[in-house]
């Protein structure tokens, strides 16, 4: 039995309104959870970390070479206090090496969502895109070298030898009162997009 034409009324009534207020809910819930994995517009906008400013007076007159600029970043989660932790980038001067003819992926529509090269520098995620190892320079053959699983990167991030999936991950930097600042940022690893998974920690 159906029920009266009151009921009938009344029970489309409360599945209408479960529906729309379960919509309401969702979106309510989707739209801070993607707004934090979309890259921002502006990074100007987000956390910047001074650079040791020996380190990138040493980067300024560097030759064919990269550069360690070491940092402190400083990480908070909403229930802890905050952290310090010691951390490294690697700058190259753009003169030493052409970005935008080797690094096609860090450039154009589907390049980077901010600007790569700033005050005429690049600067490189210290994170292997591959499984998260940390690489190093090696001066003997010219390359950054992945000791976890031996992927290898020219000077300029290309990825030329082992399991990557994608180039080196850039990072932004600015100049501010006189300091080199960058922000952190955590890529997915194993892809071939470069998909930001964090702008902090
Ligand atoms: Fe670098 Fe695997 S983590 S090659």
């Amino acid at each position: 039995d159906p029920g009266t034409p009151e009921e009938v009324t009344r029970r489309t009534f409360m599945a209408n309104a479960t529906t729309v207020m379960s919509g309401l809910i969702g979106l309510g819930l989707a739209i801070p959870i993607l707004g934090s994995l979309a890259p921002p517009k502006n990074v100007a906008g987000g956390t910047w970390s001074p650079l040791d400013p020996a380190e990138f007076k040493q980067l300024q007159t560097a030759a064919a070479r990269p550069i360690k600029l070491s940092f402190t970043l400083k990480t908070k989660d909403s229930y802890l206090p905050e952290e310090a932790t010691a951390q490294y980038v690697w700058g190259i001067k753009t003169e030493t090496a052409n970005f935008e003819k080797a690094r096609p992926d860090l450039f154009g529509k589907s390049g980077s969502a901010f600007p790569v090269i700033n005050m005429g520098f690049v600067i490189f995620s210290p994170i292997c895109p591959h499984l998260g190892c940390r690489f190093d320079w090696s001066a003997v053959s010219n390359k950054f070298l992945c000791p976890c699983h031996g992927s290898q990167y020219t000077l300029d991030g290309t990825h030329v030898a082992g399991p990557a999936p994608r180039g080196l991950d850039p990072l932004p930097l600015r100049e501010q009162s006189g300091m080199a600042e960058i922000t952190w940022i955590r890529y997915a690893s194993s892809v071939p997009d470069r998909v930001v998974v964090s702008y902090q920690a």
